[in-house]
């Protein structure tokens, strides 16, 4: 078994089996993301249906500039889930005098490929990359105390916790940049049904792949049988709660172990793996301020099929700066 590379297994074991035992069956969605999933994301990424992506790109090329005036000089970057770090060099081209980079991602892989993508385009730059899982707390490098901290969230994956663990995690970050600390954060918003269901389910299939291989997933890393053949994938936008479902449906009645768990399903029946939530400005805007932050600059495309939105973290709220860990080291060197 390779089990001994999954961070965190009995956590996750404990999740699956409490979300399958439900009424309503659910998954955690980072079983979207092992390796085979990271790749068919990066398939959805470049998809005709899939706009956020690219639409992010087409943002941070015309905002950068005007973000570059807005941040501090000799900041500090820490980017949540870097992936591939290909939106962070239009940001990285125009901060003045940026003094560190702290990419954070749970894939060693992808965090190694991208600090070395950042370290060859911009030599001078200290890279200090951090191989965690960004919903926990991390202890962060010395090198996050060599400026003011901005952070950076792309992609609208804020869209994909729950109102309650956006606020969490989103008050974790305005702790971790201090009060006038930033945060550059891709939010999707709310458009035609039509549009965000294509989407989600594209005429290729790539969408489709990468929800079934869940239950790959979860077959090889916790003794699972499911039979993907008997599983669809489906996508539709409950727009009263302004979010994308994601589900599997069990195409007939069948038994699955999973864990050592037995685990029914009925004709029909679904499980939820994510949630993509869609943001009014004046919806994000009331999340942020929840969590500490306010809202300080908007841009979007001219559709307004998705925005990046410049948060500043309000001085004198009840969060402290996170305290720099000296003893950490970087997590690539160790
Ligand atoms: C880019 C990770 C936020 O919710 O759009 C893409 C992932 N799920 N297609 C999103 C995803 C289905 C995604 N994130």
């Amino acid at each position: 078994m390779a089990n001994a590379d999954v961070p965190q297994l009995d956590e996750l074991r404990a999740q699956v089996l409490e979300g399958l035992r439900q009424e309503r069956k659910w998954l955690p969605c980072r079983l979207l993301y092992d390796e085979r999933g990271s790749e068919l994301f990066e398939r959805i990424t470049a998809l005709e249906e899939y706009y956020p992506t690219r639409t992010e790109h087409a943002i941070m090329t015309v905002a950068a500039p005007a973000m570059g005036r807005i941040i501090d000089s000799g900041c500090v970057l820490i980017e949540y889930g870097s992936g591939s770090s290909t939106k962070t060099c239009a940001l990285l081209d125009h901060l003045p005098a940026p003094a560190a980079y702290l990419p954070i991602d749970v894939s060693r892989a992808q965090l190694e490929a991208a600090a070395a993508t950042v370290r060859a385009r911009y030599p001078t730059l200290e890279v200090a990359p951090l191989c965690a899982d960004y919903n926990r707390p991390v202890s962060l490098p010395p090198a996050a105390a060599r400026g003011p901290r901005v952070a950076y969230f792309p992609g609208s994956t804020v869209g994909n916790f729950n109102p309650p663990e956006a606020v969490r995690f989103l008050t974790g970050i305005a702790r971790t940049v201090g009060p006038g600390g930033c945060l550059v954060i891709g939010v999707d918003l709310p458009k035609d049904r039509a549009l965000l269901e294509a989407a989600y389910d594209d005429r290729q299939g790539v969408t489709a792949a990468f929800n079934l291989n869940v239950l790959r997933h979860l077959n090889r890393i916790l003794e699972g049988d499911f039979d993907l053949e008997s599983f669809a994938h489906r996508s539709c936008y409950d727009s009263a709660r302004g979010r994308i479902e994601m589900h599997l449906v069990s195409g007939r009645e069948q038994v699955v172990t999973v864990a050592g768990e037995r685990f029914r399903f009925g004709v029909g029946e679904t499980i939820l793996t994510e949630v993509s939530y869609k943001f009014t400005l004046d919806g994000f805007a009331l999340l942020a301020g929840i969590s500490g932050f306010d809202v300080a600059a908007v841009w979007t495309d001219r559709r307004r099929m998705f925005s990046v939105q410049l948060l500043r973290a309000r001085p004198g709220s009840a969060n402290g700066v996170a305290p720099v860990d000296v003893h950490a080291l970087s997590a690539a060197a160790g």
